[in-house]
Parts: C-alpha cells; structure tokens; sequence
C-alpha cells in the first residue's frame, strides 16, 4: 500500500490545482489515502469550514496542520467537530482539537495520523518528543500503520524526531519550511523519513507569497499584506510504501505535480 503527504498548501491558486487532479492521482498512483498539511490553505493562512470541506472532498483523506492553526479563529470550530484534521500534540491541552486521528484504510487495515510542532526557532510550546511517546503508549495495539507531520523549521530537529521514532511510526515527513528537502530515506527500524516534503503552492513566489510583497517587507521594514502568489503552481509531496500488517516503511518517493 502506498500513501502520499502533501506539503503546506498555500492558498486558492494550490486547492484549486488540488481540486482538479487529486481524484486522477489517486487512481494513477494506487494510493490508498492521502494527507496534506493545511495551515495555509486560507488565505496563505488557517482554515476555515469551507475549505476543510473543500480538501476533503477533493480526496484528501486527513489534514494535519501547524503555527499557523489558530490564524482564524473559525479555525476553532473546524477542530472541534471535525475528525480528520489535527494540529500538533504538543500544544497545550487546553488547545481547541486533537493531535492525533484514527481512521480505517484498506484490508481492514487503521492508521493513524499525528501531528507535532518543533521548537526550535518557534513558539516554546510542549516538548514534541514527549509528546509523541505519549500518543503512541496510547494508540491502540492493533493500528501499525502510523504516520508523523513533524512540523518544524530546523533539519536537524527533524532529524532528531525521525532517529528517536524509528522502529516505531511508519513515516516521519517534515513540513514548514515550504522547500522539499533531497535527504528521503528508510531507516535501520523501517521508518520513512524526510526533513521537509515541500509547498502545494506557486513556484514564481517566496514560499508561496508575492515576491514583491516579501522583498519590499524585507528591505523597507514596512508591513505589506503578503498576498498569495498565482503562477507556476506546483503540487510537491512524498509517497511512502507500506506493508499494512507491520506498519513498516518498504519505498519514500518525492513527488511533484505541476499545473
Ligand atoms: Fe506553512
Ligand atoms: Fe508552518
């Protein structure tokens, strides 16, 4: 069986793009269910009601997302009724949502999905590793095939995550940085692993937004209103196969799908 993760999608230009080929992709790729990260899919950030709706109808099968969660308060409703989306584990427990989703898959097969946050140059949240020991004592015994989003900034935090859970999840595929990293590999324990599977988004951009908005910020100091970029959209993600019955990670694939 195989799976594929899609990295941050950045606004209206990528869902669209998303809308129009996931279902096809799915088929050509024999894929047995799809993730994306979601944490700027409105707007370049957050989520809102519509666009969950929006991306699971498209095939996505369970949305993980990242800092940007909480960017729109609507975000808050979404996370609570909803079952297939997660924002990291490690935020605290008073936190609107959960960071894990259980759902079934093929063969009578489950899998589980988490979502973690590093700290390195980022908000001083919960310690992710903790938390992932936490999460797995409690999944239940018969869910294998068990898949991380380790949304962090820093390679070698991601590193870390990918080393101290080998042997015990499927996958640990990075997001946040926008940018697919070329390090894929499967580890001695058979876990897949990957610092940063990349953007769903537009490729003439700065990690998805206008580059003259970005430059003129950077140089100036003065705020600009970082729109979405819309040419050159690129879907990037990673494809892990799996064997259902041990959760064990057999082949991790790059992928790139351009409009
Ligand atoms: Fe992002
Ligand atoms: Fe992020």
């Amino acid at each position: 069986m195989r799976f594929l993760h899609l990295g941050d999608i950045v606004g209206k230009p990528a869902r669209d793009l998303i809308r129009k080929r996931i279902a096809d992709i799915r088929k050509e790729l024999d894929l047995e269910f799809v993730t994306a990260n979601a944490e700027n899919a409105a707007a370049g950030s957050g989520i809102n009601q519509a666009i969950f709706n929006e991306l699971r109808n498209a095939g996505i099968d369970c949305l993980t997302m990242g800092d940007h969660t909480f960017k729109r308060k609507e975000a808050i409703s979404v996370l609570e009724k909803e079952s297939r989306i997660v924002r990291p584990a490690n935020y605290p427990n008073e936190a609107p949502g959960k960071g894990v989703c259980v759902f079934e898959i093929g063969m009578g097969a489950r899998c589980a999905v988490l979502n973690l946050q590093g700290r390195v140059f980022m908000q001083p949240i919960d310690c992710p590793f903790h938390a992932a020991d936490r999460l797995l004592r409690q999944l239940p015994k018969d869910v294998k095939v068990i898949f991380v989003d380790f949304h962090a900034e820093a390679t070698s935090d991601k590193q870390i995550m990918g080393r101290y859970l080998d042997g015990r999840v499927t996958a640990v595929l990075g997001t946040h940085t926008h940018v697919a990293t070329a390090d894929e590999q499967i580890f001695p324990g058979g876990t897949a692993f990957q610092c940063d599977v990349g953007m769903c988004g537009s490729m003439k951009s700065i990690i998805g937004r206008k580059i003259e908005c970005v430059t003129e910020t950077t140089l100036t100091a003065r705020p600009t209103s970082y729109e979405v970029a819309d040419q050159e959209i690129a879907l990037h993600g990673t494809i892990v196969e799996f064997n259902p019955l041990t959760g064990k990670a057999l082949s991790i694939e790059r992928w790139t799908c351009r409009e």
